[in-house]
């Protein structure tokens, strides 16, 4: 008896140390959130694939380790920044039973084509990359929300650029691919006369551009001209290479590229390639936007700490040497994610995608407002797109590309420009034609000059970007074609 009963205590001791062990491991739910992640041989460059890839990651393991009252899993599957590719991956994630929501892609075409399919399940999607316009209607993407601003806001900063440079004879080249062709039409409307020509370059769906007509367009454009790139990086690529080989990046007067161009680093492309861009196209100039700032003692520190800590691939340099393009939006999505959760789990509603959408779009409760790595993070219900407010502008950076990095030159904020230095214009034109462009007269007065340099300075210790953009669309499947162009017609 003494015997049983004394086995009896071990085991009621025993059970008590499993059940003191087992709570953080076994009791707590885990839910399960959709990663549309880049793919390296898609319109993203490799090196910005490899980097959104590990930034995920990272978030993902950082914000986990602070719970113990749930944890987040991902399930990732590659969305090759393609309508196609991105509808499969995403039929594929609705059939994941307990999904509460999507993360990505970073294109536009594809993010329209996932909306499109997670719809009918009622699943949330949030991007942290793609831009254009047409995603913010609520009729058609009532299910999709970013933490980037639309495209609109870009092409305002693109109009600010043209008049403060002083740009006219503008030839706009740009694609048909959701990003570049509306972003493209919205500039046109903003910059009216400034723009001489566009060229909308054949075929441009996720296929390389017709060189044959890239050179005809190149070759017609004279000296003073100046060629906007409304492109994806890939295009951005093939048009750069295509001009170098012909001798074109001396002149004509200026290559400015919207943040799809600027994804593009011409100093991670392969070998030769690589040194000759790099030497070609320094002074080029492009948009970029704001990507808050990682190097300080902000609450985003702590996932570059941890991504340093693990060596995963692609962390990016802590100065303003190097881009890093949309890494900050999308640690900013996937806390998001968590900060719904946290709020769903105190007022102690259940988790899941009809709850976690009803929290995006501000008709339950859990909405999210929050200091994210990009400043104040919340969504606006009427576009599913990142507020703008008064403590919240939109904000894009003028970029100029150096050796090895796209270099911070200039802030605008909400289509005008807080600071601008002066621009060396890469090429062959005399000091006194350089003086055209970067004179005081696009910069204030002397007297002012002190404070621009003191706030630049500061900018440059904080921030650095360059951005990726990208996206894209094919009309290669009707229905495709369709909704594009109800789209069209409904941003007119
Ligand atoms: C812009 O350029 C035109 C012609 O090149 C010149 O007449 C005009 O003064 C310039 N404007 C500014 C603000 O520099
Ligand atoms: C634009 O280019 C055309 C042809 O090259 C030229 O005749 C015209 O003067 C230019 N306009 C401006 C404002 O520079
Ligand atoms: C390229 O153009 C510059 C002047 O714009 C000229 O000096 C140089 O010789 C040219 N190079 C080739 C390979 O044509
Ligand atoms: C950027 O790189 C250059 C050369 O690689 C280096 O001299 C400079 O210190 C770097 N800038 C910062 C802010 O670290
Ligand atoms: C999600 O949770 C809400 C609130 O508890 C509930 O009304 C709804 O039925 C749930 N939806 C699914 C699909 O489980
Ligand atoms: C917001 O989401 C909920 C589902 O979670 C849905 O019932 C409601 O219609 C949505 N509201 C709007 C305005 O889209
Ligand atoms: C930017 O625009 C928003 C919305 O129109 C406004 O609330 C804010 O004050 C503006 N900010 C700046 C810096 O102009």
């Amino acid at each position: 008896m003494r015997i049983y009963s004394g086995n009896y205590m071990v085991l009621l001791l025993a059970f008590f140390l499993v059940r003191m062990e087992l709570p953080s491991a076994a009791d707590i739910p885990t839910y399960h959130v959709g990663f549309l992640s880049p793919s390296p041989d898609s319109a993203i460059p490799a090196q910005l694939a490899v980097e959104w890839n590990s930034a995920f990651l990272v978030a993902l393991e950082v914000l986990n380790s602070e719970r113990n009252s749930y944890q987040l899993e991902a399930v990732s599957l590659n969305s090759a920044c393609d309508y196609q590719e991105a509808a499969l991956a995403s039929m594929k994630l609705s059939k994941k039973s307990g999904l509460i929501g999507v993360i990505g892609p970073a294109c536009s075409g594809a993010a329209i084509s996932a909306s499109n399919t997670l719809l009918s399940y009622g699943i949330p999607i949030v991007s942290f990359a793609a831009t254009a316009s047409v995603l913010s209607s609520r009729s058609l993407f009532g299910n999709f929300f970013r933490t980037v601003y639309s495209d609109t806001y870009q092409a305002s900063a693109v109009a600010a650029s043209v008049v403060k440079l002083n740009m006219t004879n503008v030839t706009l080249l740009y694609t048909k691919d959701y990003y570049s062709f509306s972003l493209a039409e919205r500039i046109g409307e903003l910059c009216g006369s400034a723009i001489t020509r566009s060229e909308l370059l054949e075929p441009g769906v996720n296929i390389p551009i017709d060189i044959k007509q890239l050179e005809t367009v190149l070759n017609s454009i004279e000296r003073k001209e100046i060629v906007l790139l409304v492109v994806q990086p890939a295009v951005a690529e093939q048009i750069w290479k295509t001009a170098t080989d012909l001798n074109m990046t001396g002149y004509p007067w200026w290559y400015f590229g919207t943040d799809g161009t600027t994804a593009f680093e011409p100093a991670v492309a392969e070998g030769k390639v690589a040194e000759r861009l790099v030497v070609a196209l320094q002074g080029e100039i492009g948009l970029a936007p704001f990507d808050g700032d990682f190097s300080d003692s902000s609450a985003c520190q702590k996932f570059y700490t941890h991504w340093k800590e693990k060596s995963y691939a692609g962390l990016p340099a802590t100065d303003t040497n190097k881009s890093r393009s949309y890494v900050p939006y999308l640690i900013d999505t996937v806390t998001l994610f968590f900060e719904i959760v946290d709020a769903l789990h105190g007022a102690a509603i259940e988790v899941n995608a009809s709850t976690i959408l009803a929290a995006l779009n501000g008709s339950g409760p859990g909405s999210p407002q929050f200091k994210g790595c990009t400043g104040v993070v919340q969504l606006d219900p009427d576009s599913g797109s990142r507020s703008v407010s008064p403590n919240q502008p939109a904000v894009y950076n003028l970029v100029s590309l150096l050796q090895d990095h796209w270099e911070l030159k200039g802030r605008i904020e909400n289509g005008t420009f807080t600071t601008l230095l002066p621009l060396t214009r890469p090429g062959t034109f005399s000091a006194a034609e350089q003086d055209l462009v970067t004179s005081d007269s696009i910069l204030p007065s002397r007297s002012e000059n002190r404070v621009l340099i003191a706030t630049i300075t500061i900018l440059f210790t904080s921030v650095v970007l360059v951005a990726a953009a990208l996206l894209y669309i094919h009309k290669k499947r009707r229905n495709a074609a369709k909704v594009y162009v109800e789209l069209v017609q409904e941003s007119h």
